[in-house]
């Protein structure tokens, strides 16, 4: 079976991982002296060797044999280890199980000896997308950590994390890795893979990767299919032309033109030049995500869309990631995709001419209403829904200083319950912002202008996570006796 280059050259020694050696040397000599954590974050963007090393770190704990820190590299654990047989290593993807049941059936099997092994290591992926309830959970674990388990958390979004989850942990950063290093690392893989490539080729795929080892590796791969394992300048030139800026923006302008067979036809061309699916879907979120940026800010975006319509199209374009990455058909996906989204504007009803020139609303108009297109299923709505929570949320996008906040809470829904607003959000990040008591005020303050009521905040508390006898309510009971906001901080 093919496997891609990135996966085929993960490195498996410290030595190896290119560019990280502030990190590297530090766990090495942990390892040496036995000075261990219970508990590790591993930060910084993507592709730049956090899960390698979490990896690597995992096998030397455990190794029979180790040597300077390293792992053996043949003992039984480690070749167990390389061959996916060892039970005691686990890795967790925090972005497919993010929930509180998820954690909690970790906390029960934690206190287990490991099978094998010296040290049950947990690694966790992407530890920013566990649910405020989840953290809560995992901070009980690493409150009081069996001696015999390692937690290594990997990030790209430490500001996600929950401070009182971040001040257990060992913290290191890992750099995005230089053009030079890059490189270097690319000419050695290609002579082990008996891959032809010039040295502008190799300057041309390190700059693309911006930083990251995957990127290029990835990029690399795609080359040497087309090329046939020999890499020329051209031919790289003309695959990083599918990528980029000013290939999103031809797509992005045939979207707002609604020519769907345009469309189509782009995604044909993009696929039979290798142009791998979940990265241009990636690419157009970026875009939009850009594009809600600025018109939250207030300035001008090239095409006359609301700040609803484009959160609209980010979430529809987020669904589309997420179908990807849990296994759909990466190319029928983005069809899908590109046929919704020119759809979305047709509903709309925008003259197409005239959209260039159009300037943005000034910030102090109301923001018109969202209209949500038929053919794509809306939320399902609470009957406590917060009526006025789409119009909130339009009002918080104008504050200049609050745009965080409001970047934060753009997805959630709101609920009403008493006096009680009840925020349901599934980023931890909403509840970080809202512990800060003037984002509390301001958002309160938000809410009174517009409903001219005084209500309280609170997380809501969703049905799979309530008990029996539905904790909410008693939430509400006690704090609305001292007119307090419910504990932000959990939905425990
Ligand atoms: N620092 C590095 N040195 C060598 N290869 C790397 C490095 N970082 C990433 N890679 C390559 O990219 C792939 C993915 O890296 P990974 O460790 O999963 O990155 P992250 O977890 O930071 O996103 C690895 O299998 C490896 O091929
Ligand atoms: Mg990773
Ligand atoms: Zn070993």
């Amino acid at each position: 079976m093919y496997k891609a280059l990135y996966r085929k050259w993960r490195p498996k020694y410290f030595k190896d991982v290119v560019g990280q050696s502030h990190v590297t040397e530090t766990l090495k000599s942990e390892i040496e002296k036995n000075k261990i954590s219970h508990a590790y974050l591993f930060t910084g963007s993507r592709g730049t060797g956090k899960t390698s090393s979490a990896k690597i770190f995992a096998k030397a704990v455990n190794c029979l044999n180790p040597k300077g820190g390293e792992p053996c590299g043949k003992c039984e654990i480690c070749t167990e280890f390389d061959n996916d047989n060892l039970i005691d290593i686990l890795e967790i993807d925090a972005a497919s199980n993010n929930g509180v049941e998820n954690i909690r059936s970790m906390r029960e099997e934690v206190v287990f000896a490991p099978a094998k092994c010296k040290y049950r290591v947990y690694i966790v992926d992407e530890v920013h997308m566990l649910s405020t309830g989840a953290f809560n959970a995992f901070l009980k674990v690493l409150e009081e950590p069996p001696a015999h388990v390692i937690f290594i958390l990997a990030t790209t979004e430490a500001h996600k994390i929950p401070l009182t989850i971040l001040s257990r942990c060992q913290r290191f950063d890992f750099y995005r890795i230089k053009n030079e290093d890059i490189a270097k690392r690319l000419e050695y893989i290609c002579k082990k893979e008996k891959i032809k490539i010039d040295e502008n080729s190799l300057k041309l795929i390190s700059s693309a990767a911006d930083g990251a080892m995957r990127d290029a590796l990835s990029i690399l791969d795609q080359c040497s299919n087309v090329c046939a394992d020999n890499i020329k300048e051209d031919s790289v030139k003309n695959l990083l032309g599918i990528s980029g800026a000013n290939y999103i923006n031809k797509l992005v302008e045939l979207i707002f033109e609604n020519n769907i067979s345009k469309c189509l036809e782009f995604i044909q061309d993009s696929y039979s030049k290798s142009k791998n699916m979940a990265r241009l879907c990636e690419e157009i979120m970026e875009h939009f995500r850009n594009l809600m940026i600025q018109k939250a800010q207030g300035e001008q975006t090239p095409a006359d869309l609301t700040l609803d319509n484009i959160i609209f199209f980010l979430d529809t374009i987020q669904n589309t990631y997420k179908n990807i990455n849990s296994g759909a058909d990466p190319k029928l996906e983005m069809e899908i995709l590109a046929v919704k989204l020119c759809s979305i504007k047709n509903k709309n009803n925008k003259p197409q001419e005239n959209t260039k020139e159009k300037v943005a609303p000034p910030p102090s108009e109301p923001l018109p209403e969202i209209k949500k297109p038929e053919i794509l299923e809306t939320k399902p709505q609470n009957e406590n829904s917060f009526e006025f929570w789409p119009q909130i949320l339009g009002e918080l996008a104008k504050e200049k200083g609050l745009k965080s906040l409001y970047i934060a809470l753009k997805d959630s829904q709101a609920y009403k319950n008493k006096n009680y607003i009840l925020i349901d959000s599934d980023k931890s990040i909403a509840f970080e912002h809202l512990r800060n008591s003037e984002h509390r005020s301001s958002l309160k303050n938000i809410i009174f202008k517009i409903t001219g009521k005084h209500y309280n905040l609170g997380p809501y508390v969703k049905n799979e996570e309530k008990g029996k006898n539905d904790p909410l309510d008693s939430l509400i009971n006690d704090a609305q006796k001292n007119n307090i906001d419910i504990n932000i901080g959990g939905k425990n």
